[in-house]
């Protein structure tokens, strides 16, 4: 699927005041600094569309993305969403929560929202909180895939070794585990397969219109 136009359309504090357009969207999350923005910018193939920083949950908002692509020949408009991130451990309680609560109101109740990616970064051992927020997904019926982000930083063979400890750690409560795409903002790794996974749920959701 080629990407024919992407563009901000706003920032959100709450599920109330989202764009009310009735299109198709997917939605990008990940703990704070997991590289949510730098993903979105080597999907759109534009690297200023979402801020990138080094200071962990810049993202607060909601952030709305209008895409125009071709699907079927045929000209296709959804929303890329990028969510704030979760676990910002230098937030007060209040503050995790407040934000938590947008996260949590938006997936549970956001009627056109497709698919949602949660990103994890490929680094790290399996943590706590990314594996209890996909079993929350799991209770809440959202339907998710992984995106395993940055890398570029790891081995052929670490990389292998680390996607065995993910999926073992998963396998305890998920009987069919989640698909997980290695991805990287820097080598742009896992671009086509995104793409092809958004395209997929573009057809199915205009074939059953
Ligand atoms: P918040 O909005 O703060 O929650 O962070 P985020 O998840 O949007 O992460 P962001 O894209 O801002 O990236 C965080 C840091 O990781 C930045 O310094 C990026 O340059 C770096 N980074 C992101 N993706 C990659 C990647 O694929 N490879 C490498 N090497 N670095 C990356
Ligand atoms: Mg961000």
């Amino acid at each position: 699927m080629k990407i024919e136009k992407i563009e901000f359309t706003c920032s959100s504090p709450s599920l109330k005041l989202c764009p009310q357009e009735e299109i198709p969207e997917f939605a990008f999350i990940g703990r704070s600094n997991v590289g949510k923005s730098s993903l979105i910018n080597m999907l759109a193939d534009h690297k200023g569309l979402a801020k990138v920083s080094g200071t962990p949950g810049k993202t607060r908002l909601l952030n709305h993305f209008k895409v125009e692509s071709i699907v079927n020949k045929t000209s296709a408009t959804w929303f890329l969403v990028d969510l704030p991130g979760y676990g910002f451990a230098k937030l007060s309680k209040e503050q995790r929560a407040k934000f938590e609560g947008l996260i949590e109101s938006y997936l549970q109740n956001r009627e056109d929202l497709a698919l949602t990616f949660v990103l994890i970064d490929s680094r790290l051992e399996p943590q706590k909180i990314d594996v209890e927020f996909m079993n929350w997904l799991g209770d809440n019926e959202v339907s998710f895939i992984i995106l395993f982000t940055k890398i570029d930083k790891l081995s052929k063979a670490q990389l292998v070794n680390n996607l065995a400890a993910y999926q073992k750690a998963l396998s305890g409560s998920w009987a069919e585990l989640p698909l997980i795409i290695p991805t990287s903002a820097e080598t742009k790794a896992g671009r086509e397969a995104i793409l092809e996974i958004i395209e997929e749920a573009l057809k199915e959701i205009y074939q059953s219109e």
